[in-house]
């Protein structure tokens, strides 16, 4: 009989596609994924240590994981407890010593190697058998030689859904200041093409209409091209586009998440030239003062991301933005903050993340002086957050009246309620029986708020799918 695995997946997009890869992984073993923690025979909680409150929220995961585990043994069963992702990596150890009725821990790096884990805690688990459990989990939290991606398995597991993620990427070379990921992911992998185009003709074949490359510094992707030379993440997206636009024409692309730094021309004017290529971009600038931007180690300046963007409304002049900041980074004063509003009032973003910030430990940032405090840090962030919901407000309600391309994947609060993704990644709430799952259509939009669109299908497009354009 199948055993059962439930993944709780925290962070990011990339965590969401690892996770999906776990599933991949373990299949063969004969676990299905389930959405119903209830019934699960394993867990895997796949971890974001990216702010404090991220990782804070381990810990209480696993507290209620203890105790299903303790109530299935009772019941003679047992429940494998899993922790991967980044706190894995970051605090493996720590996990092990506070938390010993975790089965495995292991790091992003070494997910090809989890049915050996599997195997390693199956076999520590039958010598403590009857014994007590302090620190019998095992752990992987190496960096190999090789990238996992070379011995993921090629099949997946699930059928994609409408809207497909592909790992180009991963890692950071960065280090910014503030940030954990060069820690807890390594340094930058750039994928090679051929197995980019193997796995994006997969999904496509699979039913997927939008493919978001993703990597943790994506526009970093330096990949060997099919002549054997480095390529661009500008000539990636010209060579997907080629390869697969010609017979689905409707196919839509992203990428996510970008360095300003990592921006170059080729990049830009892809967004001019390829149609398939939506009209937005997440990139991220943190901080609008030069001075800030400097002790976060970013690398340019507020002058040089206003040019960027201005390229890039050059090249595409419909393309919306948003970003990431973050307020209260040591040092910041009044007048940094006052040039981060100003930056923000430059750009005019379609939606925007923004944090306080967060020591982290082992960062460099954690150890600088002029620490700024907690109620200013967290004042500046609400007077940002008013500023960029006001922006967010005004390009949504721009959008009534026009009719935008939304494909469908998840369904609303309501029956008969679908929603789905506009080319600017705005959710758009539809009530109408005959939308599915997967189902693209012509939306006219009717209502916005500060998060999102509603409207009414416009005729034609109904059940709509990609072949059939
Ligand atoms: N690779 C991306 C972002 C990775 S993390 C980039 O280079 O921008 C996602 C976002 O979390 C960051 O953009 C930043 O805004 C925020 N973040 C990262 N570390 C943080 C910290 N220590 N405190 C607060 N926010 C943080
Ligand atoms: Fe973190 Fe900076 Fe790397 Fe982004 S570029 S992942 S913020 S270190
Ligand atoms: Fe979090 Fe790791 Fe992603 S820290 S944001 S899960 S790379």
């Amino acid at each position: 009989m199948a055993k059962k695995l439930f993944i709780k997946t925290y962070g990011c997009q990339m965590n969401v596609y690892d996770s999906a890869r776990m599933a991949d992984v373990l299949a063969p073993l004969g676990y299905a994924r389930t959405e119903t923690p209830d019934d699960a025979d394993m867990v895997v909680i796949n971890t974001c240590h990216i702010r404090e409150k991220a990782a804070e929220k381990v810990f209480s995961e696993l507290g209620h994981w203890r105790q299903r585990k303790t109530a299935a043994r009772a019941a003679g069963g047992d429940v494998t407890i899993a922790v991967a992702g980044c706190v894995a990596q970051a605090e493996g150890e720590e996990i092990i010593a506070r938390a010993p009725f975790v089965d495995l821990v292991v790091g992003p790096q070494a997910y090809h190697r989890l049915p050996e884990l599997l195997a390693q805690a199956e076999r520590a688990r039958a010598k403590r058998n009857g014994r007590s459990q302090a620190g019998a989990g095992v752990m992987d939290t190496d960096f190999p030689v090789e990238s996992k991606f070379d011995h993921l398995p090629e099949q997946s597991a699930e059928a994609p859904g409408a809207v497909g993620f592909l790992a180009v990427q991963e890692g950071c070379d960065k280090f910014c200041t503030f940030c954990v990921v060069p820690y807890t992911r390594g340094a930058e992998y750039s994928r090679p093409a051929e197995a980019i185009f193997a796995e994006a003709r997969r999904l496509i074949e699979g039913g997927v209409q939008e493919i978001a490359l993703l990597g943790q510094n994506v526009n970093a992707w330096h990949g060997e091209g099919p002549d054997g030379r480095t390529w661009s993440l500008g000539r990636l997206l010209r060579e997907l586009h080629d390869r697969f636009q010609p017979q689905h024409p409707r196919l839509r692309w992203r990428y996510t998440t970008s360095h300003p730094r990592e921006m170059d021309d080729d990049l830009i004017v892809a967004h001019g030239e390829l149609p398939g290529l939506m009209p937005f971009l997440h990139l991220p600038v943190q901080s609008g003062s030069d001075a800030v931007l400097r002790a976060m180690n970013r690398g340019h300046g507020a002058a040089e991301y206003l040019d960027i963007i201005a390229r890039l409304r050059a090249a595409r002049p419909d393309i919306a933005f948003s970003s990431d900041f973050i307020t209260g980074f040591p040092g910041e004063t009044e007048k940094d903050f006052e040039a981060t509003l100003e930056l923000v009032r430059k750009v005019g973003f379609a939606s925007a993340y923004s944090f306080k910030y967060s020591a982290r430990p082992g960062t460099p940032g954690s150890l600088l002086p002029n620490r700024v405090p907690d109620a200013v840090s967290a004042e500046r962030l609400q007077r940002l957050q008013a500023l960029l919901l006001e922006q967010a407000t005004a390009f949504n309600q721009a959008c009534i009246g026009r009719e935008l391309d939304v494909i469908f994947d998840r369904p609303g609060k309501f029956a008969g309620q679908m929603i789905g993704r506009s080319p600017y990644m705005q959710p758009v709430v539809v009530s109408d029986a005959r939308l599915g799952m997967g189902d693209r259509a012509s939306v006219t939009i009717t209502a916005a708020t500060a998060t999102s669109l509603s409207g009414t299908v416009a005729a034609a497009g109904c059940g709509d799918s990609l072949e059939a354009a």
